[in-house]
């Protein structure tokens, strides 16, 4: 399974990448907003720097909800670097724009996905990757992660190429679950892919070696 991290912020991309785990990055509008971006150029320029830290597949998300706009914005965004992938809303126009960027060899990530049924759709356009959300799902009370199952499932039986790229991931949890139920792809907050690091008996563990470790040094000062 790949690891992509869901920010637009550039010091946790570069803490992320230097881990030497990050596979990509996925942003959407809210995030790039988030980074306080306040200009056409500058979104552009914003992309084009994450492109420099990392090698791997860059999500953009498009924010026309047009044919003719979309396809528009993804040419802008895919002439950016060849790592870009162009991300599209799963909406009607949506899947006609996915299915021009796939008969034109750009890359996308279709976004805002929360069933099977517009899985397959995605699938049958040919987008590169699709985005169930899992943390919204859950936050609805029904169990995100079992949409990745039956997505996987689907896509295997069905010989669809898409990668599945579980979005929304809220925690630690959420990847290890994602990784069982068949997901291709995590993209993860830098609080999440650091939350799989964490076990207090790695602590205790690492304390005692260091303890002992420390005693036998002084032993063998003193000999
Ligand atoms: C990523 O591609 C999605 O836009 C993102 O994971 C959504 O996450 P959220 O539900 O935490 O906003």
């Amino acid at each position: 399974m790949k690891f992509f991290i869901d920010t637009a912020n550039l010091s946790q991309i570069k803490e992320a990448y230097e881990l030497g785990i990050l596979d990509g990055v996925t942003t959407n509008p809210s995030l790039m907003a988030k980074e306080g971006i306040k200009s056409e150029e500058g979104v552009l320029k914003h992309y084009e720097t994450i492109c420099e830290i990392v090698d791997g597949d860059v999500s953009a998300e498009v924010i026309s909800t047009d044919f003719a706009g979309m396809v528009e914005e993804g040419k802008k965004l895919a002439a950016i670097h060849p790592n870009i992938v162009v991300k599209v809303p799963m909406i009607k126009d949506g899947v006609k724009a996915l299915k021009w960027f796939t008969d034109n060899g750009i890359k996308t990530n279709c976004t805002l996905v929360f069933s099977a049924g517009q899985a397959i759709l995605a699938a049958k356009a040919g987008a590169t990757y699709v985005s169930p959300f899992i943390g919204r799902i859950d936050d609805s009370s029904w169990d995100g992660v079992e949409l990745i199952g039956q997505i996987a499932q689907i896509y295997t039986l069905q010989g669809f190429n898409t990668q599945i790229l579980a979005a929304s991931i809220r925690n630690a949890l959420h990847i290890v679950r994602c990784a069982e139920a068949g997901a291709d792809v995590c993209t993860c907050p830098l609080d999440s892919i650091l939350g799989l690091l964490k076990h207090p008996l790695t602590d205790l563990g690492l304390a005692k070696f260091l303890e002992d470790a420390n005693k036998m040094k002084a032993q063998m000062t003193v000999a």
